[in-house]
């Protein structure tokens, strides 16, 4: 199990390229299995997530030829049409293959994704959306066995707003016959990524990025090329690490649109931002202060970014409540980060955070992917050394990560 030796202390400096979306990427992947043409994605980022993903398409059949960030699929030769439990177990996200694999062969069986640290994440919305365009869903023996001769298009109505899920039902609705209609859609960008993509295989969508969608079903889709959008968590974490250490970064390749919420909980924070092009820069010269999070769908505070925010509002100035409304188990980070010194009181989905001077270095465990991310920065200004352990977590999302904080000034190593 390999760890992280994090010596704090250091204010980070410099300039870090931001990858390409893990979010956007793993749903793009799976709409090679829409096409018997070739679809060249560029800016992939170089994570395991990435890896199992394009391992799972190719032993479906899926051709892949890789060049560093690039993978260009070819999807005339399926002959497998399922997701195993093995392959699922490690990757929730395998599940975007069920809309695909149905809307082009009328046949799927992807394995049950099990929960995972951070909650149950049931996918009956996935399956309920399938099933309201005509498919045939049994669950047998852990699998979902999905069977349509032809999709048909549908109005489908969200109770929860889930990403996979509408990412699931644009991609199935892509070949349906006639139209669909999403209602209470995610609006994350990494859906508009998706839409996108699919617009430039021949898809018909309008109303991506708002919480209707409208595809209109084709016959067939043909080969495109596209490039992953930079990633909005990768970015966010990055500002927190540079806003908790006291330090001045410049992002580049990145976005400042797809990430509102997050600067304006910065700048509340008392941090300067300034947005030029694709670059965000900001510089912390003061302690900061602590602020209130609430997390929901985009475009309100994402989810995948309270964990971060916990780690800074643990050294702020001040108390803060941080209310996590996505996930019922989001808060493992909290305990790892009390063995740091955070003083930190949790109530069902609410945390109260009150802020320290000082964190103390110690051995803390990661895990999932965003808490891990929460351990790192504690670790930054913690006094002294902070071991992370189970670090498998931080790679399955974040592209050698402690790779560019070295380069931004943070005394950082992996330990075999
Ligand atoms: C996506 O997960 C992201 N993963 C998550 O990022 C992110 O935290 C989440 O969206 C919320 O923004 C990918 O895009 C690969 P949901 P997803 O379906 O789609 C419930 C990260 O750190 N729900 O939007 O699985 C569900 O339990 C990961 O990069 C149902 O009840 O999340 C949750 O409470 C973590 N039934 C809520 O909806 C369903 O059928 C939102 O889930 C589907 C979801």
């Amino acid at each position: 199990m390999q760890k992280l030796a994090i010596r704090g202390g250091a204010p980070l400096h410099g300039e870090v390229r931001i990858s390409g979306a893990k979010n956007a990427a793993l749903p793009i992947m799976c709409a090679s299995l829409l096409s018997a043409d070739s679809l060249h994605l560029t800016n992939l980022p170089d994570l395991h997530d990435v890896g199992t993903m394009r391992k799972l398409l190719q032993q479906m059949g899926v051709a892949a030829a890789t060049a560093p960030g690039e993978i260009t699929f070819s999807g005339d030769r399926i002959e497998r049409w399922e997701a195993p439990y093995d392959m699922v177990k490690t990757m929730r996200a395998a599940i975007l293959v069920l809309g695909p694999l149905l809307a082009r062969f009328g046949d799927a069986r992807v394995s049950l994704p099990g929960g995972c640290a951070i909650g149950s994440r049931p996918v009956d919305l996935h399956i309920k959306g399938l099933q309201a365009m005509g498919a045939e869903i049994t669950i047998e023996h852990g699998y979902i066995h999905a069977r349509a001769k032809r999709l048909q298009g549908a109005r489908i109505f969200f109770d929860l707003v889930s990403v996979t899920g509408t990412e699931n039902l644009m991609m199935a609705a892509a070949l349906a016959d006639g139209v669909t209609v999403l209602e209470n859609a995610a609006r994350e960008p990494e859906v508009v990524d998706l839409a996108n993509c699919l617009r430039a295989m021949g898809a018909h969508i309008v109303g991506d990025g708002s919480d209707t969608i409208t595809i209109t079903g084709v016959e067939k889709l043909h080969g495109a090329s596209h490039r992953i959008m930079p990633d909005r968590i990768e970015s966010g974490t990055f500002l927190v690490a540079a806003a908790a250490t006291g330090g001045s970064i410049t992002l580049t390749d990145t976005r400042a649109d797809l990430l509102d919420t997050v600067l304006e909980k910065l700048a509340e924070a008392g941090a300067q931002i300034t947005v030029a092009g694709d670059t965000i820069h900001l510089a912390m010269n003061r302690r900061p202060q602590a602020v209130n999070v609430r997390t929901a769908p985009h475009p309100a505070f994402p989810t995948d970014m309270q964990a971060q925010f916990m780690a800074l509002n643990a050294i702020a100035e001040g108390s803060a409540m941080v209310v996590e409304t996505i996930f019922e188990n989001r808060f493992m980070h909290v305990q790892e980060l009390r063995r740091l010194g955070a003083s930190i009181e949790v109530e069902g989905n609410t945390a109260v955070v009150r802020g320290v001077e000082r964190l103390e270095g110690a051995t803390v465990m990661a895990t999932d992917l965003r808490a891990s991310a929460s351990l790192v920065i504690a670790g930054l200004v913690a006094q002294g050394e902070t071991i992370i352990d189970r670090i498998y977590h931080l790679d399955r999302g974040y592209e050698h990560l402690e790779t560019k904080l070295s380069r931004l000034g943070a005394d950082i190593r992996r330990l075999k």
